[in-house]
């Protein structure tokens, strides 16, 4: 079996893609002739989530910044609070920054020809790596520039039974290889936009991380993994495709938080991160426990020391949280604060993704 696949098979995923593909807010014409903006958009948006996740933040943040402009024009705080709940708010403010050139650079609205017409111009703009400048030049211009994510990783590991793992650069590369090599196969009413969708959407709702629906697989007589074998025991096979990541290296941190509510108010204290994971977002002052076995006094001590202000009081309990490397324990005291405290309400600002999960338990 050829590690690559056919004109029938190419032919085939497109046919199964034109049928069976999810009707999403940001499919609203055939791929490589949508307007770059909503394309753009939501490709940053998909990078952090799922699908289903990313529809109603899509939908919010096209009424409220419906053209480029718009975004360009919104305050930060606005941009990131439209982001808050999908991560990495780095991704935000690089949208609103690419926003902010393109609009320099004489683009208006959803699309038009002072937008970036290939994936090489896109890749000059912020945020934008190698991924969403294929993906948004193939499903707005149709250029063919293959994209690589975490799906089509995965169905090209699997068809072609490639024994590496899904961190590798070698099997980044084998991937782009094998898509541009299907994008020469496409059926004259066919573009790489379609391909490039078609093989994502195959990886994001068939050939899945677990339990992929071989059987419902429409280039199975193409894939090394189903070779031979029934759909049951070719999915039990897939599973081990591609190999697992390298461990990351862990950094354990413990964190105190302190929680002021003003229940009259509805108001939280809260304070901007300026360094580390976050910087520019909002959330209860915190401080790094140095040593889990301070005594209540010691902590207080490290609390005043640090500039954190109010007492601590006492402890609520306890949110674990990741990010990037950082594996958090955040242990929530309530805290005690002068009369002349400023709150702030907490949904007119960007909070930190811990901060959320902090005050959706206890305010
Ligand atoms: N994941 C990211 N972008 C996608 C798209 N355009 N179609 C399907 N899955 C995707």
């Amino acid at each position: 079996m050829s590690d690559r696949l056919g004109k029938d098979q190419v032919a085939a995923l497109l046919g199964w893609f034109a049928a069976r593909q999810r009707s999403l807010p940001w499919r609203m014409a055939p791929a490589g002739q949508r307007p770059p903006y909503a394309v753009w958009v939501s490709e940053i948006m998909l990078q952090q989530t799922r699908v289903e996740v990313v529809v109603p933040y899509f939908e919010a943040w096209m009424r409220s910044f419906p053209t480029v402009e718009a975004l360009a024009e919104a305050s930060e705080d606005e941009v990131l609070r439209h982001w808050a709940g999908l991560g990495y708010y780095r991704r935000a403010r690089f949208l609103h920054r690419a926003a902010q050139e393109l609009v320099a650079a004489g683009a208006r609205g959803q699309g038009g020809a002072a937008w970036p017409q290939s994936a090489a111009a896109w890749a000059e703009l912020p945020g934008i790596g190698e991924y969403t400048a294929a993906a948004v030049a193939s499903l707005s211009c149709g250029e063919a520039a293959p994209v690589v994510d975490g799906n089509v990783k995965r169905v090209v590991a699997r068809c072609a039974g490639l024994e590496l793992a899904s961190d590798t650069r070698a099997l980044h590369r084998e991937s782009a290889a094998w898509m541009a090599a299907a994008m020469e196969l496409l059926p004259k009413a066919e573009g790489p936009g379609a391909w490039n969708e078609a093989v994502m959407e195959l990886g994001a709702t068939v050939c899945t991380p677990r339990s992929p629906a071989c059987a419902a697989c429409p280039v199975a007589d193409g894939c090394h993994i189903n070779d031979g074998r029934g759909p049951e025991d070719a999915a039990r096979l897939a599973e081990a495709y591609p190999l697992p990541p390298k461990a990351k290296n862990w950094i354990e941190l413990e964190l105190v938080y302190g929680l002021a509510a003003c229940p009259q108010e509805g108001g939280v204290l809260l304070v901007q991160r300026i360094e580390g994971w976050n910087p520019g977002l909002w959330e209860p002052p915190s401080l790094v426990r140095e040593s889990s076995g301070a005594s209540p006094e010691d902590l207080q001590a490290a609390w005043q020391g640090s500039g954190a202000p109010g007492q601590l009081g006492e402890e609520l309990g306890v949110v674990r949280h990741t990010i990037t490397r950082h594996k958090i324990q955040a242990r929530v005291h309530l805290l005690e604060t002068p009369a002349d405290t400023a709150y702030q309400d907490p949904s007119q600002v960007g909070l930190t993704g811990l901060a959320r999960k902090i005050l959706r338990r206890w305010v």
